[in-house]
C-alpha cells in the first residue's frame, strides 16, 4: 500500500516536468510499460492475502487510472501547443508588400481584332473562320478572278499544290464559303479576321504574312449608304467620334461599284501632315457592293440579293492606332514593354 502511495507521488511530480510528448511517453514506459512501476505492484497481487486482495486491487486501479487521466490531460495540453506553434509560423503577415507578379498582355493585333469583334458583334454580326489553306477556286475564281485575271499579279500567291491549293492571299474566300454554306438564305452578317500570305519581300511596310479582317452582309435591298454607315461607325470607334469618312473609287474583282474606305487624318484634323503623306486622309480598307457575278457563282440571285462586302488590313490599322512605324514590329521577339503598353487604359 505504502508502495502504491508513493507512486500516487511519483506520478505528481514527474508529470510537471513533462515539456514534450516524448518524454511524456517516455513516463509511460516507466509505469506503465512491462518493467514499469505500476506494471510491478500489480503483479504483487499474488503475494497478498485474500481478504485484502480486493482493497490491494482498488487501489493499484485507482493509481493507474490516475496515470491515465494525467496522461491524456498533458497529452491534450502539448498537442494543443504544438498546433499552435505550427500556425503561428504560418501566419501570413498580409501588411508585408508583395512581390511583383508581372501580367500578362495581349499582342496589339489581338487587342485591336477583339475591339473589332466586339464593335461588329454588337451589331449582329458573326465571327467566323476560314482555312489558311485555301482552295484557288475559293480565294480567287468564285470571287470572280479567273485564272490569267490581271487582278491575280496583285497578290503574288504562295501556291502549294499545282494550282489548286494555296495560302490564302486574303480572307475573301470566307465570304464564299459562308454564302455557299447558306445558299439563299438571308441576312449574313459575318467578319472573319485572320492570317493572310503573299509572296512579298519583308521590310517596313510588308510582310509575307499579316492578318486581314473580311466583313460581309448579305440582304435585300442593301445600298452603298448602308455600308457607308458601317464604316462611319468603326472609324469612329476605332478612331475617334471627330472622324470623317469617305469613299474613294477603286476597282476590286469580287465588288461593284468598289470603294477605297478613306477617314479624315486623326493626328493633323485633315489639315495634311506626314501620316496622311499632306492629303488629309488616310485609306484603311477596300470595300464595295459584292458583285452580282460573285452572288450568282455562290448560289444568290443577284435580282434578290444584295450586299456590301470589305477588308482591313489589320497591321495597317494597329500601325495606324498605336503609332507604330515598322510592320516587322508585331512579328519580331518583343521587348515585354511594347506589349505592357497595352495593358494600359489611356493608351488610344
Ligand atoms: N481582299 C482585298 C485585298 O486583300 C480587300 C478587300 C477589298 C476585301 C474589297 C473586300 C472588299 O471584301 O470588298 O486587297
Amino acid at each position: 500500500m505504502n508502495k502504491i502511495e508513493e507512486i500516487k507521488k511519483l506520478i505528481e511530480e514527474k508529470i510537471k516536468n513533462v515539456n514534450s510528448l516524448q518524454e511524456l511517453n517516455e513516463l509511460k514506459v516507466e509505469f506503465l510499460g512491462k518493467k514499469g512501476l505500476i506494471t510491478e505492484v500489480n503483479s504483487m497481487i499474488r503475494d497478498i492475502p485474500n481478504e485484502e486482495k480486493k482493497e490491494f486491487g482498488m487501489k493499484v486501479n485507482e493509481v493507474r487510472t490516475l496515470f491515465n487521466t494525467k496522461y491524456e490531460e498533458i497529452k491534450n495540453r502539448l498537442e494543443e501547443e504544438k498546433i499552435n506553434k505550427q500556425l503561428e509560423s504560418d501566419a501570413i503577415d498580409v501588411t508585408l508588400p508583395s512581390t511583383k507578379v508581372s501580367v500578362g498582355a495581349p499582342h496589339s493585333l489581338e487587342k485591336l481584332i477583339e475591339e473589332l469583334e466586339e464593335l461588329l458583334m454588337s451589331m449582329g454580326y458573326d465571327v467566323v473562320e476560314g482555312p489558311e489553306v485555301e482552295k484557288d477556286l475559293y480565294n480567287f475564281e468564285l470571287l470572280n478572278l479567273p485564272k490569267g485575271h490581271p487582278a491575280r499579279d496583285a497578290q503574288d500567291t504562295f501556291y502549294i499544290k499545282d494550282d489548286e491549293l494555296l495560302l490564302r492571299s486574303q480572307t475573301s474566300p470566307v465570304q464564299v464559303r459562308t454564302m455557299l454554306e447558306n445558299v439563299e438564305k438571308s441576312p449574313i452578317r459575318i467578319i472573319c479576321p485572320g492570317k493572310t500570305y503573299r509572296r512579298d519581300d519583308d521590310d517596313a511596310t510588308h510582310s509575307h504574312q499579316f492578318t486581314q479582317m473580311e466583313g460581309l452582309l448579305v440582304d435585300k435591298d442593301i445600298s452603298l449608304s448602308d455600308l457607308k454607315g458601317t464604316f462611319d461607325i468603326i472609324a469612329k470607334h476605332l478612331f475617334g467620334e471627330k472622324r470623317e469618312t469617305r469613299f474613294r473609287p477603286s476597282f476590286y474583282p469580287f465588288t461593284e461599284p468598289s470603294v477605297e474606305l478613306d477617314i479624315s487624318c486623326f493626328n493633323c484634323e485633315g489639315k495634311g501632315c506626314n501620316i496622311c503623306k499632306g492629303t488629309g486622309w488616310i485609306t484603311v480598307g477596300g470595300a464595295g457592293m459584292v458583285h452580282p457575278k460573285v452572288l450568282s457563282n455562290c448560289g444568290y440571285d443577284p435580282k434578290v440579293h444584295s450586299g456590301f462586302a470589305f477588308g482591313f488590313g489589320i497591321e495597317r490599322l494597329a500601325m495606324l492606332k498605336y503609332g507604330i512605324t515598322d510592320i516587322r514590329t508585331f512579328y519580331t521577339p518583343q521587348d515585354i514593354r511594347i506589349l505592357e503598353q497595352f495593358n494600359r487604359r489611356d493608351v488610344l
